[in-house]
């Protein structure tokens, strides 16, 4: 399987850049090819064809999905390139998971109607550098991933 994690965040070597690492590896791991590409919203995504799974996410700024994911899947052709693939979410925020689902999963799913979303999680601070909770994440998503094939 080849995954490309894209991700946006506005903190170089911040929590959400340690968490792609820490999900990349964990990934590959299990046996599959990941690379990680930063979101532009202006950026060219036809690089994303050759992958069969999309992670993508981001923190929460001001109760946004920081500006340059969002921006890509309102203003770039990245929505027309995730056509078939199957896509796993995350957020990293500070809220409550109840708010987050509530309030900032929408911002991203919204923009991927017609898409193949196999699994989404919203990382809570406390979660973010714990090796249980990222495993357990990677789990599910190569599990759902099996599924989505079948
Ligand atoms: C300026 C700023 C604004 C934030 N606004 C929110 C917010 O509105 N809602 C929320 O749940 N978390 C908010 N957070 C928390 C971040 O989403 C969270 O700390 C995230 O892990 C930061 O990722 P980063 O280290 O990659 O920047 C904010 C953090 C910062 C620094």
């Amino acid at each position: 399987m080849k995954a490309i994690i894209l991700f946006d965040s506005k903190t170089s070597g911040g929590s959400t850049d340690k968490l792609i690492d820490s999900i990349g590896r964990k990934l590959a791991e299990t046996g599959a090819y990941v690379e990680k590409a930063k979101c532009k919203s202006t950026g060219d995504y036809s690089f994303v064809k050759e992958f069969d799974l999309v992670i993508m996410g981001a923190p929460i700024y001001y109760l946004l999905v920081s500006s340059e994911l969002l921006g890509a899947l309102l203003q770039s052709n990245l929505k027309s390139c995730l056509e078939g693939k199957k896509i796993a979410l995350f957020l990293t925020c500070g809220s409550p998971e109840l708010m987050a689902n509530l309030l900032y999963l929408p911002q991203l799913k919204l923009n991927l109607i017609g898409s193949t979303i196999i699994t989404e999680k919203i990382f809570a601070p406390n979660q973010l550098s714990d090796p249980a909770v990222i495993a357990k994440y990677v789990d599910d998503m190569n599990e759902a991933y099996r599924k989505a094939e079948r």
